[in-house]
């Protein structure tokens, strides 16, 4: 006869077993951690505290009346990162596959209730085969019941997905809710169909990886934020994500300490535009120049190269940074630059955290394939999510602001803070020779030589326009600095732009261009 106290030692015990030693050992062999070892190297040490250890599923069906386990299915709880608030849950593959009944949603639901109320983040460790068959609807309502909170909870608190293994069907819905999506490399993947059916209905032949691993999903779709390169480096990276989050919206993100290093001028940045505007640069050595050491974390890295988003930290304060890449593409905005910065300006302004914005784009992209696939609309989404923001936001034009795109790249007319351009600042409707060849038209054609004309008129456009004087004349460039000194005057104008406060009409909710 066993006393209460060993059968409470020994109900714990089961539950850390999940499905059992032999699912473990085979969870480890395709080189997965389990869903409690996972929450261990996310928590601080000993800070884990577990939410519904006992908690079984209610099916009869399919022989569950037979099989229960501890848990079901899924590991929840709260701990610190940091030092901070979090909630997790963490699919167990052990328990029926990690596959989602009514119960196993419950929890979840359980503890994103706790995170809003008590506002902190949300980290999902997703490792799962779905809908609990056997369960049927009654899993599928579970699923819903978790989007609803997700929807509920965006904006609230932050969200974070780590994809750790399968995450297919209905499944994939919470995630592409949550705010970042992280996945393994060869270890997970996300489709809402999975091979097998895609080659009954396309015909196509496709692996799960090439249909939808970390690299499809970091490179092609957009729908991960981050692959990396193994679990601990995704946990790791999902804590290097937190640090540059507040814990909900009414908070602001921590400022580490910072000491001054000099006088904050940076002579390397007088070094990167090259003298001829067609020669790319690399828009992040601009970034290293301005932030603090090695504080840029890089977001959506490989997908829509020709836009570089991030969050890093500038004298201590943390900071989202939206630039335009001219090392790819020109740096021109395309549906895909347009969508992920979009969302990226959505989050930092869901949660107070500044925006910087480096300029430096010569358009949007022509085309049909653009036009056709709606690039007015995904462009304007981009706009839309500027107009929109109410946290402090600078803006420096490092070389070209040509066209709608510098409306669009945080121009002051549409509520930038502040707004400075480089010497290099080239701000007009188009690039000289365009422009050229369409106001000029009749003179050039008219002309003893055509070419010469051309290429005075070019001159002329250039130097009119082709310069920052123009608009800091209007006021629309609130001056024209040194890269060298642009570290200096960003820190003193966030700082001064620390407790801004800007309120939007009132309305139910805008309807951005989707
Ligand atoms: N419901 C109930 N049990 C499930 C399940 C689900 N959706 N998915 C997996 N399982 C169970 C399996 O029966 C197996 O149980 P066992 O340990 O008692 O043998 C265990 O989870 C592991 O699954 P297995 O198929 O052996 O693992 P795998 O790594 O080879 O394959 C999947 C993983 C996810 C690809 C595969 O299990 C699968 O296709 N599952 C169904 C996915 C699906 O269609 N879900 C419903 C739509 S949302």
């Amino acid at each position: 006869q066993l006393s209460k106290i060993d059968i409470l030692a020994h109900k714990n015990a089961e539950a850390l077993l999940g499905g059992g030693q032999t699912r473990i050992d085979a969870q480890h062999t395709k080189g997965k951690l389990t869903a409690r070892e996972r929450i261990d190297l996310l928590m601080d040490e000993g800070s884990f505290e577990e939410i519904g250890k006992f908690v079984m599923h209610r099916s009869k069906d399919f022989g569950l009346d037979k099989e229960y386990y501890l848990g079901d299915g899924v590991v929840t709880g709260y701990g610190t990162v940091h030092g901070r608030l979090v909630y997790v849950f963490s699919q167990d593959f052990t328990v029926f596959g990690g596959s989602l009944s009514e119960t196993h949603a419950e929890k979840i639901v359980k503890i994103m209730d706790l995170a809003m109320k008590n506002g902190a983040p949300v980290i999902g460790l997703n490792d799962s085969g779905g809908a609990r068959i056997q369960e049927g609807v009654v899993s599928l309502g579970g699923y819903a019941d978790i989007f609803y909170k997700n929807t509920l909870a965006s904006g609230v608190v932050p969200q974070l997905s780590a994809i750790m293994g399968p995450c297919a069907g209905g499944a994939v819905y919470s995630p592409a809710i949550t705010d970042f999506v992280l996945m393994v490399e060869n270890t997970s993947y996300m489709f809402v169909t999975g091979p097998n059916v895609v080659k009954t209905v396309t015909h196509e032949n496709v692996t799960s990886e090439e249909l939808g691993g970390a690299s499809t999903h970091s490179t092609k779709s957009g729908v991960t934020h981050f692959s990396c390169a193994n679990e601990v480096a995704c946990i790791t990276n999902v804590k290097q994500l937190l640090s540059y989050m507040p814990q909900n919206c009414e908070e602001t993100a921590p400022m580490l300490p910072y000491e001054a290093v000099g006088d904050e001028r940076r002579p390397v940045l007088d070094t990167i535009i090259p003298e001829n505007p067609n020669q790319p640069y690399d828009i992040r050595e601009v970034v290293d120049g301005l932030i603090d050491a090695d504080s840029f974390l890089e977001v959506h890295k490989n997908f829509g190269e020709n836009i570089v988003v991030g969050f890093a930290r500038l004298a201590g304060r943390s900071i989202g940074i939206v630039g335009n890449q001219p090392a790819v593409l020109a740096g021109v905005l395309d549906i895909n630059a347009s969508t992920k910065a979009a969302r990226f300006v959505r989050f930092c302004d869901s949660f107070n955290i500044p925006l910087l914005v480096l300029e430096d784009v010569p358009g949007f992209l022509p085309g049909t394939d653009q036009e056709w696939r709606g690039i007015i609309t995904n462009g304007a989404k981009l706009l839309y999510a500027f107009c929109e923001a109410t946290v402090p936001r600078i803006t420096v034009i490092t070389r070209k602001a040509y066209g709608g795109a510098y409306d669009v790249m945080n121009s002051k007319h549409i509520g930038a803070d502040l707004n400075y351009a480089w010497p290099t600042a080239e701000i007009a409707v188009m690039g000289a020779k365009g422009a050229a060849e369409i106001i000029f038209k009749r003179e050039i054609a008219a002309a003893a030589d055509p070419e010469a004309k051309l290429a005075e008129k070019v001159a002329e456009y250039q130097q009119k326009f082709a310069t920052p004087y123009r608009a800091a004349h209007r006021g629309f460039v609130d001056e024209v600095i040194l890269p060298s000194q642009t570290r200096q005057k960003l820190i003193k104008a966030f700082k001064m732009l620390e407790n801004k406060v800007d309120v939007l009409p009132r309305k139910k909710h805008g309807n951005i261009p989707l």
